[in-house]
């Protein structure tokens, strides 16, 4: 039961005293977050998040999965960064990446306004004609320009459609408690509404209403979710380094970056896993790419991607290691049956799962890559289940903090991303930005 994590197929890459030099700074790191005494403590809400949330608006978010369920063929989720990815990526790897095209009695789920994009905007909406649609708006800030262009959308189609009072009983506000455009609209409207805690960053947020209630209407036990970070919790509270997977894990990111890798590479062997490496990457991108410092966190699905990026992991510029999160049982699988006449010579694997294919082709690569130069640590989760996934959402989450930690910057804020927005909106002639706008144009020869 459970997920464990091996540095075995990396000790090779590894001298004596590697881990032992981190013990100290692993400890330092530890204490400053049991103190909360380190950078961006005010945002350490998801630290408790899995025992210490609030037990009624969790009962809330299940009782309104339960009426999306029942009055609902879509549910459009529109979000952003740490206001998108982990829902969807709870969704895919808990149900499946085709999820919508299952057959099951529960709402398709789309996500919107998680770019600008009117043309893929346009295509949900065709999607969206002649069905019973619901929406859930996710926003923290309620200010953010994507998904509040998609929200004017689809709260245009709804009311269209249902009318304002009628609209107004598929629209899902998840939001900050008191502050926000957002929240003024949803109570002037009366939508309901769920709360993103102060202290809880939006990428560290998917196990709050952000996550949990697109998560229960796609039918997944939330319940179990949350028994699995709250057994994370307990297991990787342990400071003692060779006995915490989580800061052995933490502790070897930093060392591999301090001997000059520069890339990680997540890796997993199931499509099912796609989306949640795109949480990863979200989650460590985010919290350690700062002060011109930080691991660059990039994914690739194999086998699919070793017929196209294997060559550069085998022998192109050796800048990375891999972390190879492996998946047992997936709870579905085909096996390839005896042919007669074998003229694809297949029958040596006639009786064999796929499962156990493609975890030879894990074995076959996981030797070949560290063969070339290729540090692998690995992360087993014996089950694709919600308290496996609990846990590795709250095993990635307290490593990204103790390794931002131990890289020396503050791994919860995000100052850079205001750069892009700033020269957008001046772009855009939104007011209050007219000096930046001329010298914009003026560099882009407009
Ligand atoms: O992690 C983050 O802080 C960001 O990815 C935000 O979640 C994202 O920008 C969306 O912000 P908001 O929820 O305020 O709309």
């Amino acid at each position: 039961m459970g997920i464990r994590f091996s540095e075995k197929y990396a000790a090779g890459f590894l001298r004596e005293n590697d881990l032992k030099g981190m013990e100290p700074l692993v400890a330092a790191a530890h204490a400053q977050l049991e103190a909360r005494s380190g950078l961006g403590n005010d945002f350490l809400g998801w630290v408790d998040l899995p025992v210490d949330y609030d037990k009624a608006e969790f009962q809330r978010i299940q009782a309104a999965a339960k009426r999306i369920q029942a009055d609902s063929d879509v549910l459009v989720v529109i979000g952003i960064g740490g206001s998108y990815l982990g829902a969807r990526a709870a969704i895919e790897f808990l149900r499946s990446p085709y999820y919508n095209n299952l057959k099951k009695d529960t709402p398709d789920i789309y996500f919107a306004g998680n770019g600008i994009s009117g043309s893929a905007l346009h295509d949900l909406l065709q999607i969206c004609e002649g069905k019973r649609v619901s929406v859930n708006i996710i926003s923290k800030s309620g200010t953010t320009t994507e998904p509040a262009i998609a929200f004017r959308v689809f709260r245009d189609l709804l009311v269209k459609q249902y009318g304002e009072e009628g609209a107004a009983k598929r629209i899902y506000c998840t939001t900050d408690k008191a502050r926000g455009t957002l929240k003024q609209l949803a109570d002037a409207k009366g939508y309901e509404t769920f709360v993103i805690p102060d202290d809880v960053g939006g990428r560290f947020s998917v196990l709050t209403a952000v996550g949990l209630l697109p998560i229960a209407v796609s039918g997944a036990d939330i319940s179990a979710l949350m028994a699995g970070a709250a057994a994370a919790r307990e297991e990787y509270a342990n400071p003692d380094l060779a006995a915490n997977d989580c800061y052995r894990y933490a502790a070897l990111r930093n060392v591999f970056y301090n001997k000059g890798k520069s890339v990680e590479l997540l890796v997993s062997y199931e499509p099912r896993f796609a989306m949640m490496a795109e949480w990863f990457k979200q989650l460590y991108g985010e919290s350690e790419g700062k002060d011109h410092k930080g691991l660059f966190p990039a994914s690739v699905t194999f086998s699919t991607d070793l017929h196209s990026m294997g060559q550069f992991i085998q022998d192109g510029s050796r800048v990375m290691f891999e972390t190879v999160v492996s998946i047992g049982d997936c709870g579905s699988d085909v096996t390839i049956e005896e042919d007669a006449d074998n003229g694809d010579g297949l029958n040596f694997l006639a009786g064999r799962p796929m499962s156990y294919v493609n975890h030879k082709a894990f074995q076959g690569t996981v030797l070949a890559h560290t063969d070339g130069g290729v540090p692998n640590l690995v992360i087993e989760m014996d089950k694709a289940d919600e308290e496996n996934l609990g846990r590795l959402i709250y095993f990635f989450e307290k490593a990204c903090a103790i390794s931002g930690y131990l890289l020396g910057v503050n791994p919860f804020d995000q100052p850079g991303v205001e750069s892009y927005k700033k020269n957008m909106f001046a772009l855009l002639g939104k007011p209050g930005y007219e000096s930046q706008k001329a010298q914009l144009e003026e560099r882009l020869g407009e």
